[in-house]
């Protein structure tokens, strides 16, 4: 979603900001800008596009300074222009604001700052907290920005600063992310540590309900009261190279590339390969609370949830307990049940999703044991949950998610694993499956070794307008998953489906221009999903296939075939993913699509 970042120290801040803003680009990507005050006023400079437009303008018209905020937009209210790229000043032209979220009662407050004389200059919600900060005004930044925060309903992360009080930045959150970055006599904010690696990786998480004030010399935290509150400093564990694209064309290729390795860090010290389990530190569970759990409710959106099906059928097969696996969207409107023996598990990539945030904490309210499957170390999921088991994938820069889906579904297995094993699983099978575990990563490895054989495929079907994805078992959420990598990445319109529920409608759509993908394994439902194959060639579909070995029953059904090493079955989605997102990669490039930030789409999404 969007991305703020802030400098305040004894260096010009317009350099930070342009390089912090492109560290951020992934997560939101209409408009940009950038206010520093410069000894006198505050100067902004905005554009609309990428970050190279906003640079193109300061480099004709350049302002310095050393306190500055930046931002880089994914439009919400209003169209994604000039006019409504952030920041926004108030009307004296005093106060500048950057702002992730939504302000909800923004039409009231806008029509009560108009009667009070204030001129609007965008269609932004963010707009209203400059002119109230302005119209609250008593003498200190932080007074009025506590001011106006009391009369905003909705999220935010904000920024703010002001030629009235001009050596500071300040900053607050509720429901959108925010850090600060200590540096070494300079101080920086971000909504996301990637963009302040580079500088420093000493970072303080702010958490919802702080207000922070930066200045050269330090930094504090309070409460909305202005009630000081402590909070520590952090280190970051990954470098630099980890959100570089590494010699790789596009993040999406550099992190498809990266699974071997981000799918064995899932695994690392966690899989106990002799007793056929798995250790979890990160649950805070007892082994009588694990026994307790009589259901399950996954949570997530989009990428996450595809891996929340696989969940399902994991732990539904190994543990013999009950799985719901819901759309965080919409668990968080309905009436669900949940009792204090119900587990809430929440996958989420980012750990910010304000959706899947919201699912859990109504989970938490109903007294379910939260458990958050998280790969962004110190996100707020990760930070509100009872208990997490985080994928170690590293940061995932490329909007379509890739690296963190394999590492879902490997956890996910993980957890499966060691429930299981205390319940209903033997060690023999429980062995089998840490085995086949173990064994993911060079079993990666050998598919993207062979990437060139589903880039000729890719060439054949670029210009096709519709694809469908069948699978069956555990691979019907790969079906799902394959879609959903094509349709955003390359516009070409497909949809995911059991195979054998397309006899149920479908199947109308099936004629020669209709490239059909199955994901057919050699699993349990191999046998029938031949069937399905069959009823498309019958059709005249193109049918391209993953499958796992030569098999007679396919003979004559095939236009292209791609083999995946076989595992056990609950593990052939992990496998039979890797060349669905490497077929939608190569579509979207063969069709000059930008790869790493597709149209209309968000890293991040922090607003419902
Ligand atoms: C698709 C994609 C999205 C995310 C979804 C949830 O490639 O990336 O569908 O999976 O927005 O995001 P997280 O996992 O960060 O909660």
């Amino acid at each position: 979603m969007c991305g703020i970042v802030g400098y305040i120290g004894p260096k010009q801040a317009t350099p930070f900001l342009i390089e912090g803003l492109k560290r951020l680009e992934y997560r939101g990507y209409d408009s940009a800008g950038i206010a520093v005050f410069d000894g006198e006023s505050i100067e902004t400079r905005r554009a609309a596009g990428k970050i190279a437009k906003l640079e193109g303008t300061l480099t004709a018209d350049p302002v310095t300074g050393k306190v500055g905020i930046a931002h880089t937009r994914w439009a919400t209210h209003g169209p994604p222009t000039e006019r409504n790229a952030h920041p926004h000043l108030s009307t004296d032209n005093t106060v500048a604001v950057v702002h992730n979220g939504i302000i909800e009662n923004a039409n009231v407050l806008r029509k009560q700052l108009t009667e009070l004389g204030h001129t609007f200059r965008s269609d932004t919600d963010t707009e209203t907290i400059a002119h109230l900060v302005q119209e609250l005004w008593e003498g200190s930044l932080e007074e009025a920005v506590i001011g106006a925060l009391r009369k905003v309903e909705g999220t935010f992360g904000i920024a703010v600063v002001s030629s009235k009080d001009p050596s500071k930045i300040v900053a607050a959150r509720k429901g959108s992310p925010l850090l600060i970055g200590v540096g070494d006599g300079e101080y920086f904010l971000a909504s996301d540590a990637s963009a302040i690696l580079a500088h420093t990786r000493q970072v303080v998480y702010l958490n919802d309900g702080d207000l922070a004030v930066l200045t050269p010399d330090g930094y504090k935290v309070m409460d909305i009261n202005a009630v000081p509150i402590r909070r520590s400093v952090e280190r970051i564990e990954w470098d630099l190279a980890a959100i570089e694209r590494g010699g790789y064309d596009h993040f999406m290729l550099k992190e498809i590339f990266e699974q071997p390795t981000t799918v064995e860090n899932t695994m690392r010290g966690r899989l106990i390969l002799e007793d056929g389990t798995s250790k979890l530190g990160g649950l805070n569970m007892s082994h009588e609370q694990l026994m307790a759990i009589d259901n399950i409710v996954i949570t997530a959106c989009g990428t996450s949830w595809h891996s929340a099906l696989i969940g399902e059928m994991m732990i539904e097969d190994l543990c013999r307990i009950p799985v719901e696996v819901e759309y965080a969207s919409e668990f968080r409107y309905r009436n669900p049940i949940v009792t204090p023996t119900t587990l809430c598990i929440v996958i989420s990539q980012s750990g910010e999703t304000a959706d899947t945030l919201a699912a859990m904490r109504e989970a938490k309210r109903r007294g379910a044991h939260t458990l958050g499957l998280v790969n962004v170390v110190g996100s707020t999921i990760a930070r509100e949950d009872d208990g997490g088991v985080y994928l170690h994938a590293g940061p995932e820069i490329g909007v379509a998610s890739t690296k963190a889906f394999t590492s879902q579904v490997v956890a996910l297995a993980l957890f499966a694993l060691k429930l299981a094993r205390k319940r209903t699983l033997s060690v023999i099978r429980g062995r089998e499956i840490a085995q086949a575990m173990h064994d993911l990563p060079a079993q990666i490895q050998k598919i993207l070794d062979r990437a060139a054989e589903i880039e000729k495929i890719a060439e054949e079907y670029k210009d096709a307008h519709n694809f469908l994805y069948l699978g069956r078992g555990f691979n019907f959420p790969a079906a799902l998953e394959g879609a959903l990598k094509l349709k955003e990445i390359s516009y070409i319109h497909a949809e995911g489906y059991p195979a054998a529920e397309m006899k149920h409608g479908p199947i109308a759509l099936i004629d020669e221009k209709m490239p059909v993908v199955f994901i057919a394994p050699h699993d349990g439902v191999f046998d029938k999903i031949v069937s399905n194959i069959q009823e498309v060639k019958a059709r005249g579909g193109k049918t391209i296939i993953i499958t796992s070995r030569d098999e007679p029953a396919l003979e004559g059904l095939v236009d292209h075939e791609f083999r995946i090493p076989e595992t056990v079955d609950m593990l052939t989605p992990v496998l039979a993913s890797v060349p669905l997102q490497l077929l939608a990669y190569y579509i979207a490039v063969k069709r000059g699509a930008n790869v790493d930030q597709p149209r209309n789409l968000a890293k991040s999404v922090t607003v419902e």
